[in-house]
């Protein structure tokens, strides 16, 4: 992510054009994405939620969207810190198809005000940030409803799964000048680990999920109405079979349930 007055201009114009989708619009968007999916895995659910709903919402095509996501799911490993060197080849060749497939296909109205590769990149942006980010909030909430009815404040059930299960568990930031931070001399530029998901259980730092000041995430009323509905979807619509936890994604960042099916 870049930094500075270029950054907040543009992502002001990102969230207004995130915030100027209606809440019945996502709802409707996502639901049809929700019913057509045929996943065989838990996990493959969870995935193709995000991708597919924020592909449809973008602009492509509903026959296309299988596509969008195998270009999304090569690149994100990509750029993914710690990703195995096949996947970063994978991810290098997948860049500059997802690149063209993005730019034949994006909304023209989707943050107009910028100029045309801004707007690829930025549609881009969302497609990987919420990525593995949302599929982790749908995994934990599969775990969690795995023996409950499904909740009927939705909105409470995700504020507090969202607390305890942070999907990201930290953030970075770079310190602008030499100093001290808890007891440690720091220099200028020097990286600052932020543990979010500790934060979130402490007494005054609950609600960083989404980070924090000008790079707090713009994805989160989209994230957690595609999660919402892909739940609701997965437990309301099918007896969905016990699930098999085998332990998280290997990741840097992100806490990812491994879940299957047993048959
Ligand atoms: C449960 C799902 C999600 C979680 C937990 C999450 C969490 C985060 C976190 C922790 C950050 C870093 C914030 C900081 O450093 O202060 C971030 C950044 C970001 N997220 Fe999300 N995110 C989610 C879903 C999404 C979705 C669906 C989108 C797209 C619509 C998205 C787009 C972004 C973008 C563009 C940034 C970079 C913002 C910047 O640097 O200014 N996220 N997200």
């Amino acid at each position: 992510m870049t930094e500075g007055e270029g950054h907040l201009q543009i992502k002001a114009s990102l969230i207004q054009s995130l915030e100027h989708f209606s809440e019945h619009e996502i709802r409707i968007q996502v639901a049809t994405v929700a019913t057509a999916l045929q996943a065989e895995s838990p996990l493959e659910f969870a995935y193709q939620m995000p991708v597919l709903s924020m592909g449809k919402l973008l602009g492509v095509p509903a026959v296309e969207l299988d596509q969008l996501a195998i270009l999304v799911k090569a690149f994100t490993a990509c750029i993914t810190p710690g990703s195995p060197s096949h996947e970063v080849q994978e991810g290098i060749h997948a860049a500059p198809s997802l690149w063209r497939f993005m730019e034949e296909r994006l909304d023209s109205t989707f943050v107009s005000s910028l100029p045309q590769k801004t707007r690829v990149a930025n549609a881009i942006g969302l497609l990987w940030q919420g990525y593995d980010s949302t599929a982790s909030l749908i995994l934990h909430g599969m775990l969690a409803l795995e023996h409950r009815l499904l909740p009927v404040d939705w909105n409470a059930f995700l504020t507090e799964l969202i607390r305890v299960a942070a999907p990201i568990q930290n953030t970075r930031r770079f310190m602008g000048e030499a100093g001290v931070l808890l007891e440690q001399n720091v220099e200028a530029g020097d990286t600052v680990l932020l543990l979010l998901a500790a934060a979130n259980r402490t007494a005054t730092g609950a609600g960083l999920s989404f980070g924090h000041g000008v790079h707090r995430c713009p994805g989160q009323r989209l994230a957690t109405l595609i999660a919402e509905i892909a739940l609701a979807c997965w437990h309301g619509s099918r007896t969905p079979a016990p699930l098999f936890h085998s332990g998280f994604k290997p990741s840097l960042n992100a806490r990812i349930p491994l879940l299957e099916a047993l048959q």
